[in-house]
């Protein structure tokens, strides 16, 4: 059945982390989500408007997913490097937050601090939405848990195994782990943990289940998704070797794989360094849905945008 977005009180909305959102909000954006992949509804909330999207960080996939998807719902996007704006240094982020809201009906932004994300929300009076800190990287679970939603849709309450380092990517997981019930399982070294407030926060909510370990086979047991991600972050690169070091039995394999349920889905944000945190015959065989979730970061962002633009 197709959604219909409703009215709400007029406030500019921002997504700077699933965290923004209730469980009844994340589980609207999946169904709208839906609606617009299987081309149900189509609507064009940004027409006449345009979309800042600034990037201090490399991008394919979050670039090219926002600019298509902009452009689907009606509007142009503005592709800013920091390089351009130099936020916070050339001026401050508050003013380049008015400014830019007198400009343009929405910000996306990719960038190294959680907390520039956050104030560049605070000064703006349009939607501010996070296209990947250090801390999070919003879009690309909600666009992920889509995927476990389509793939496996007899799963109500997932067993998802993470294996690698704790970064955005792990932080994202429990940050939906704190709204939406799950089973998330986290296989990482003791120096590698994802962010202490994010875990405890997902720890609180009742209806997960959270582990974090440093047992890779324990991690993966009968997981009804098996996830990794790069060892070493966009900003990070120059740790590379040593988190090789430390997180070499998280590789994800098919010897690994054999512990998890046969039918599991195996994913990737990408970038993967392959033959690092995945090999290649896992990366490329039947389990894998790596380009599913590329895919569904498209859907999900128009469904986030058109959701926060209904907001104000
Ligand atoms: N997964 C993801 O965000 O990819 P990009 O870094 O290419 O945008
Ligand atoms: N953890 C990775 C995710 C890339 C999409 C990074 O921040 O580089």
């Amino acid at each position: 059945m197709a959604v219909e977005v409703v009215d709400q009180e007029v406030v500019a909305r921002s997504f700077t982390q699933i965290t923004d959102l209730t469980e009844e909000e994340v589980f609207f954006i999946m169904r709208l989500c839906a609606d617009m992949k299987n081309g149900r509804i189509a609507p064009r909330p940004l027409a006449g408007k345009s979309v800042a999207c600034i990037f201090a960080k490399q991008s394919l996939r979050t670039r090219v997913s926002f600019e298509v998807g902009i452009r689907e719902l009606g509007g142009q996007s503005l592709y800013i490097t920091d390089e351009e704006i130099k936020l916070g240094k050339r001026e401050s982020i508050s003013d380049v937050s008015q400014v830019l809201s007198r400009f343009v009906g929405m910000i996306m932004i990719r960038t190294f601090k959680q907390s520039d994300v956050d104030e560049l929300a605070r000064y703006a009076s349009v939607p501010v939405v996070n296209g990947l800190t250090d801390l999070v990287h919003p879009c690309q679970i909600m666009g992920d848990y889509f995927t476990c939603t389509e793939s496996l849709p007899n799963i109500k309450r997932f067993r998802i195994a993470y294996l690698g380092d704790g970064n955005n990517i792990a932080n994202s997981w429990l940050n939906l782990a704190s709204i939406v019930p799950m089973d998330l399982r986290i296989g990482t070294a003791a120096s590698c943990q994802p962010d202490e407030q994010i875990l405890s926060r997902a720890k609180a909510n009742p209806e997960s289940s959270i582990l974090v370990t440093d047992d890779p086979k324990e991690a993966v047991a009968n997981a009804d998704v098996v996830y990794t991600d790069v060892w070493a972050s966009m900003g990070q690169k120059d740790e590379a070797e040593a988190k090789s070091e430390l997180l070499r039995k998280f590789q994800i394999n098919s010897e690994l794989l054999a512990g998890a349920n046969p039918e599991c889905l195996v994913m990737h944000c990408l970038p993967a360094e392959r033959g690092r945190e995945i090999t290649d015959e896992v990366m490329d065989g039947p389990n894998s849905v790596v380009f599913d979730q590329a895919e569904n970061r498209l859907h999900v962002q128009k469904a986030i945008m058109a959701f926060l633009l209904k907001q104000q």
